[in-house]
């Protein structure tokens, strides 16, 4: 059963896209399409990125807007059927509840913080107290709002969990596996552990793709987390 990867495709041009979205295809659920090559080759990039494997594709542009302008750009979307599209939870209750109904068949995850900002860097914009407390806050107020899923740092899943209950899938970017490079990711974890966490997806990019073969490193972060998960079996 393919991972429940998701595959950060975050290539300069559509054939690097699409070559990577071909050679993890038999190993993770997932590929997700940032705001990169969104802007660059538009909404067909999903399709091409589906081509003909069972992935399904990950819509990350975390729109955040007032209501209207978000429900617009979802209902845009929603004919190319991505899986999962993004909001930023900071848009507020309306705006991702308008998110939510304009796209029934797609599932909103709402982003808390980002993984890559610090408490120095929220305190810089605003956001005072440790992150945890801001994303508990957030995801919260997501969830009331309709999101069924939530994108957090791994360090957050334990404690989200406990706050949205079981069915809300969790998300985790900022995942690295032991000795890779944390590049711009402040708040890391190993996929097994954001895995063992309780995390339902990890989002991982550079690690696989920038990997001299994207194919292997995703094959063999698979199998990881396949030990992991034979052993709490
Ligand atoms: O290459 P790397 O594994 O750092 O990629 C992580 C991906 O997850 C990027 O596409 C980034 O935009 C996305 N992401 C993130 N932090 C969030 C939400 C999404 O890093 N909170």
């Amino acid at each position: 059963m393919a991972a429940p990867i998701a595959v950060a495709i975050d290539a300069p041009d559509i054939d690097t896209a699409a070559r990577w979205a071909s050679e993890v295809a038999p190993h993770v659920s997932t590929v997700k399409v940032g705001l990169e090559l969104y802007l660059r080759y538009g909404p067909e990039v999903v399709g091409t990125l589906r081509g003909g494997n069972k992935t399904s594709v990950f819509l990350d542009l975390k729109l955040h807007d007032i209501p209207a302008t978000v429900a617009g750009a979802a209902r845009s979307l929603a004919r190319f059927k991505p899986s999962i599209l993004t909001v930023h939870a900071a848009g507020g209750r309306e705006m991702i509840s308008a998110a939510v109904e304009a796209a029934p068949q797609t599932t909103i995850a709402a982003v808390t913080i980002l993984t890559s900002l610090d408490d120095a860097a929220l305190a810089d914009i605003g956001i005072s107290g440790p992150s945890g407390d801001a994303a508990r806050r957030l995801a919260v107020l997501a969830v009331e709002s309709g999101a069924r899923a939530l994108v957090c740092s791994p360090h957050e899943v334990a404690s989200l969990r406990a706050e949205v209950g079981p069915d809300v899938t969790l998300i985790t970017p900022g995942v690295r596996p032991l000795g890779a490079d944390h590049g711009d990711q402040a708040r890391v974890a190993t996929p097994e552990a954001a895995y063992e966490a309780g995390a339902d997806l990890l989002v991982i990019g550079r690690p696989i793709t920038r990997a001299p073969d994207p194919g292997a490193a995703a094959a063999s972060i698979a199998a990881a987390l396949r030990r992991v998960q034979a052993a709490s079996a």
